[in-house]
This record gives structure tokens, sequence and C-alpha cells, in this order.
């Protein structure tokens, strides 16, 4: 019979269709062509009115079956290629535990960072206030009601980077102290420290930068002593450098304190007996201080005859460098991290 060859010829052509298809796309594309609207079954169904009619039912089954078959081997063959897709995503997203897995290098607090928070921790223990102040700052503040003005001789201890006549970058942490008093209005007690970065224009060496960082200290109220300021000192001293540390002052000269002093911390090193980091006095000079002159209160509107105070300023990269050894100032400010590495809060 002619159908029954035109039906095996179609599905000959499906088989090797289906055979071929290389993805589900190929596969629905082969569904549509043999089963689909258009399909030459369709041609075999429509040419059915010019059959006998004992024809009739023995054409329509061979045709269901011939399309059975091919469904069948479709679902063979779709599930066939899913199974190869599945086996090529396990492949692809297998895990290769032999693989060298790669190094984290946590970051460290800096150096100056740590010791400013050591320092900070101290204070705050001991009721002070940690203040900010701008970098950028005014002649005033920086120098004028710290009883430095214009054509003071002391202005030349600090080298200053000038942005215009009136603005420049500030040389030390203390215009923080007349900030914090002007905004206290005169009226209450101050304790504060205040760190920071600072700024001279110096030339870069082993012990210069011409940037810094200080630690600032104000305390003012109704009986603030020099004995105070002596004993809040020592405890600083001893938290930096051990609980068996002494210390001395010696006079000073500072504008914005009157009487000033230098503080001297017994030697870490050799405890006093003498060494090359002491230079054999048993003595190391580490910060300055003194007690807040009449001028500076008043200029910041503190009576005077009410009112006295301490003050006291650090800098982070001496203890630093005294503590740890360090012989050159510009280690903190190179970031080599062979440098940073060492000291892991
Ligand atoms: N401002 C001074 C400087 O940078 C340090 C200093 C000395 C601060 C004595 C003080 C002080 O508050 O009382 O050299």
């Amino acid at each position: 019979m002619a159908i029954k060859d035109q039906l095996n010829s179609i599905k000959e052509a499906a088989k090797k269709a289906i055979k071929e298809a290389q993805s589900m796309v190929e596969l629905n594309d082969v569904k549509a062509k043999f089963l689909g609207k258009k399909s030459a079954f369709n041609d075999i169904m429509k040419s059915m009115k010019d059959l006998s009619k004992e024809e009739r039912p023995v054409v329509g089954k061979e045709t269901n079956l011939a399309k059975r078959d091919i469904q069948t081997w479709i679902d063979d063959k779709r599930q066939e290629l899913h199974d190869l897709e599945v086996a090529k995503q396990i492949e692809e997203e297998t895990v290769d535990v032999t693989m060298p897995g790669k190094e984290f290098h946590p970051g460290t607090t800096h150096l100056l960072t740590q010791i400013t928070d050591e320092i900070e921790d101290v204070f705050i223990g001991m009721g002070y206030e940690v203040m900010e102040g701008p970098e950028m700052e005014i002649d005033e503040y920086n120098f004028e009601k710290l009883n430095l003005p214009k054509d003071h001789p002391a202005r030349d201890m600090q080298d200053t980077f000038y942005i215009n006549d009136t603005v420049l970058l500030r040389t030390h942490t203390s215009p923080v102290q007349v900030r914090t008093m002007l905004e206290k209005g005169g009226k209450e007690p101050v304790k504060i420290i205040c760190p920071g970065k600072v700024y001279r224009r110096d030339e870069d060496d082993a012990t210069h930068s011409h940037q810094f960082m200080q630690i600032e200290g104000l305390v003012v109220d109704k009986d603030t002593t020099m004995a105070d300021l002596k004993g809040t000192l020592l405890v600083i001293a001893r938290e930096m450098f051990g609980q068996n540390r002494e210390i001395r002052l010696r006079p000073s000269y500072f504008p914005f304190t009157e009487p000033s002093v230098e503080v001297d911390v017994s030697c870490h090193n050799c405890n006093g007996a003498g060494c090359h980091i002491c230079k054999q006095t048993g003595w190391i000079e580490v910060l300055g201080a003194g007690m807040v002159n009449n001028n500076v209160l008043e200029a910041s509107g503190y009576d005077s005859t009410v009112y006295q105070g301490f003050a006291f300023g650090v800098g982070v990269e001496r203890i630093a460098m005294l503590k740890y050894k360090i012989n050159d100032i510009r280690q903190f400010y190179t970031n080599d991290l062979r440098f940073n590495k060492q000291f892991k809060s």
C-alpha cells in the first residue's frame, strides 16, 4: 500500500532527525515538524476522504501508531539529552579540593592609632572627654589666643604652613584648648584630651616629619593645681612605659603655660642606670606641660581669678619610637607592610 510506504518513510525521517538532535531546542523543532499542525501526517489525514470505507480505519490506525512511535522516540531522546546536561553540569561544578586556597591578609590598626587608643582609654578612665578640632585652623586659635601674638618670637619655634594671612595648618593640637573653652562659655570645668594630626614646615629626616601626631590635654577648674598635673602625668607615664617608671619636671618655657615644664620619664630601657637610649642620663624627655597661662584663660572667656588649669602636649610618634626602639620617624608614613605588620594589635 502506497500510504503504508509513505508512513514508513516519514517514520524513518523522524527517527533520523531525532537521533541527530543535539539539544532540547533542536528536538522541539523536530517534534514540531513531525507531530505539529503542518506535519506530513496531516497531509495523509486530508487524503483519507479519497480512501474506501474499509481502508480508512486501517490507515487511521497505522497513522496513529506511527505518531505514537515518534512521540516515544522523542520522549526517550529528551530524557537522554536531560541526562547529558546534568552530567555536564556535575562535571563543571565539581570542587577541586586539592586546589590551593586563597590567602587572606587581615589588616591591623596602625601603631600610631594603637598608641592613641591606649592613651585615650587611660584618660577616659579618669573621666576625660575626647575632643577633636580641625587640621586647618585660624591663626587666632593656633597662636593668638594661646598667648602668641603676631610678632611673638616663640612663633619661630613652630614653622608654619600658612594658607593665607589668617588660616594655617595647625602646628599643634593646643588650639583645641581654645575651641573647648570658648564652647564651654567660661563657666563649666574642662577635662579633655584631643588627639590629632599637626603640621610643621620641617625638612623630613629621621627625627622630623612635616606631619605628625599629638595628644593635647587640658583640665580647667576652680581648684586645679600643679600636683594634679604631676599625678596625671605619672599615671600616663607608667601606663605607657611600665609601672616602675618615675617622672621629673624641669622648668621650661611655653607661651601658653606659666609655669611651664618639660617632663622626663625614667628610662624604660635601663631603669635609670644610663644607656644609649637615654644618652646615659637615666631620663627621657617625653612631653611639655604646665599651668594654663592666665592670658590664655582670659582670652577664651575664663575668669583667671576663679579658674585655673593645667595642660600638656605629647608627640605620639616620639612615644612609639621610644617604646618600640624605632629609629626613623618616616617609618610611620611610608606604609611599608613589613613595618606595619610588626605591630599587630
Ligand atoms: N603645643 C606644644 C608643642 O606643640 C606642646 C605643649 C606644651 C602643649 C605645653 C601644652 C603645654 O598644652 O602645656 O610644642
